[in-house]
């Protein structure tokens, strides 16, 4: 089912290991059995270009000297060739495009977490999102201790440059989520990742079905 040239764009954030990856999955089927057309994409990457930044702010070797304006940065680079190549002309053909995160995660992350400054994050992410906002930004919230210890209990691969940060830095991702979250109540959806993943589920899709035609 076509949206007729009016998309629906949703984002979802998160500290590490709060099963954003399961909950997009499951938000997928029940849009696709509603006939909309999905396209699933995430952030850093989602573009060819958007992937080779992912390796180098997550697991390149180079990327161990990388100082937090550098970071900033390259995470915005990404996000502004995912808004021109993917998500807008996915939009315009009326897909509903779901990202694994979006410029909330700069703003908790690098503005809130790494004490960039909120000001100087709020232009780089408007200068990345070129006017993008998205109409639904879910965030599953979790304390970050329970996070990892889900993480350490299924991955395989040791922690990427990301995933090394002592427990008080997601500690602060997570306030800046909440500072985010309280301060924009029409776009945020804000869900306790410590329920069972059937009833995160449905808290999403009463929180989606509403922008459905
Ligand atoms: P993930 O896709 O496995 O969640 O990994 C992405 C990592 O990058 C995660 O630690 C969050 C972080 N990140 C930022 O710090 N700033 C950003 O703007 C984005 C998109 C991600």
């Amino acid at each position: 089912m076509a949206r007729k040239g009016k998309g629906l764009f949703i984002t979802f954030e998160g500290t590490e290991g709060t099963g954003k990856t399961t909950q997009i999955k499951r938000l997928e089927a029940k849009l696709t059995a509603r006939g909309e057309t999905v396209v699933l994409s995430r952030e850093p990457g989602g573009t060819p270009l958007g992937e080779k930044i992912r390796h180098l702010v997550k697991h390149a070797e180079c990327g161990r000297a990388m100082v937090p304006r550098t970071e900033v940065l390259l995470f915005a680079a990404s996000r502004a060739q995912h808004v021109e190549e993917l998500i807008k002309p996915s939009l315009r053909r009326g897909n509903v495009v779901i990202s694994d995160r979006y410029f909330d995660s700069t703003t908790a992350y690098q503005g809130v977490a790494r004490a960039i400054g909120r000001a100087e994050v709020r232009a780089i992410n408007r200068f990345a999102i070129d006017g993008l906002l998205p109409h639904l930004t879910v965030w599953i919230d979790l304390k970050p201790e329970i996070g990892f210890q889900r993480i350490q209990s299924r991955k395989m691969e040791p922690p990427d440059r990301m995933e090394q940060e002592k427990m008080d830095f997601y500690r602060a991702v997570r306030d800046g989520y909440a500072e985010l979250a309280e301060s924009e109540p029409g776009r945020f959806l804000v869900v306790d990742g410590a329920q069972s993943p059937e009833a995160v589920e449905e808290a999403i899709w009463n929180g989606v079905k509403k922008h459905l035609n």
